[in-house]
């Protein structure tokens, strides 16, 4: 199965799993990258790393209901299908997986999974069922799909721990890899819902990666004083008049586990309001690498 012969939108679950055993059986290594759709710039390089890995690279789209609250943005979530499906043509996806919700969730569907003690914290803690969703959506992909390797973004942090802890725990025969992630040249996170942000709060949603940017600078030049390097980009998020953050965080990388104390590999994970949107972005410092930011200079 090549990309240029092959372009296959399917939408059943007995399909998928009849083509993909035939790739298998044909000695083909699968990839899959689990997207909601509204493709963009960092879903292209998760496809790209996916094909370095794979043979045949499978998107599934699908916008999972379960993962949303009740007051969150389901129903306006964009899904520009025709685009999508395009954008995965033409960046040589095979397999375009886009199942209904009846046939993932059908009637008294009853079965959830919860990775604990990653799910309670941080964006856990602002929107409780989210990751039940997130990992219940996640391993019936994965059992779906049954893909070698799956690809996820840096830019959701928490979930691509919860699903390496899912994946370990619940021994998935499926290697997690986390791709960076891919940033406007302002430094803002790509992410489907900065299409929500009108101009100003465009403008305004800088400042998360800035934030980001001051907390490195800081831990990198040996602060020791975690909590006032939080505070530090707390403050400076709350100065945007249109951002209300909801938390800055320094956490060990694979525990999630706060840090008091900085140690050699750190994350900086924060969330904020940008007028009615929620973005959320993160970075990884490794006080040992002298690899250059990855963020916009600054602060
Ligand atoms: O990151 C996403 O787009 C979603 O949370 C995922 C992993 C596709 C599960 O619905």
């Amino acid at each position: 199965m090549s990309a240029a012969e092959h372009f296959l939108v399917i939408t059943q679950i007995a399909e998928l799993r009849r083509v993909i055993a035939a790739a298998r059986k044909d000695g083909h290594r699968i990839g899959c990258v689990p997207t909601m759709g509204a493709l963009h710039a960092g879903h292209i390089s998760l496809f790209a790393r996916t094909r370095q890995l794979a043979d045949v690279v499978v998107a599934t789209i699908f916008v999972n209901p379960s993962q949303f609250a009740a007051n969150e943005d389901l129903s306006r979530y964009p899904r520009p299908l025709e685009a999508d499906l395009n954008a995965c043509r033409e960046a040589g996806v095979e397999i375009v997986f886009l199942p209904s919700v009846e046939s993932l969730y059908p009637p008294a569907f009853d079965t959830w999974v919860k990775v604990e003690g990653l799910s309670a914290t941080l964006e856990g803690e602002i929107r409780p069922d989210h990751f039940r969703g997130v990992a219940t959506i996640v391993l019936k992909l994965f059992n779906i799909v049954q893909p070698d390797s799956a690809c996820f973004g840096q830019k959701d942090f928490q979930q691509q721990a919860l699903i390496r802890r899912m994946v370990r725990d619940l021994d998935v025969p499926v290697q997690i890899v986390t791709c960076p992630t891919i940033r406007e040249a302002d430094g803002l996170a790509l992410s489907s819902r900065n299409a929500y942000l009108n101009p100003a709060e465009r403008r305004a949603a800088t400042v998360l990666s800035r934030g980001l940017r001051l907390a490195e600078v800081q831990l990198r030049g040996g602060n020791p004083d975690v909590a006032a390097v939080r505070e530090n980009v707390r403050l400076l998020l709350a100065a945007e008049s249109l951002v209300h953050p909801d938390y800055v965080a320094v956490v060990d990388p694979d525990s999630l586990a706060p840090l008091e104390q900085p140690q050699s590999r750190m994350a900086v994970l924060l969330a904020a309001r940008v007028g009615s949107t929620r973005l959320i972005d993160n970075c990884l410092i490794d006080r040992h690498s002298s690899e250059p930011s990855t963020l916009v200079p600054g602060p």
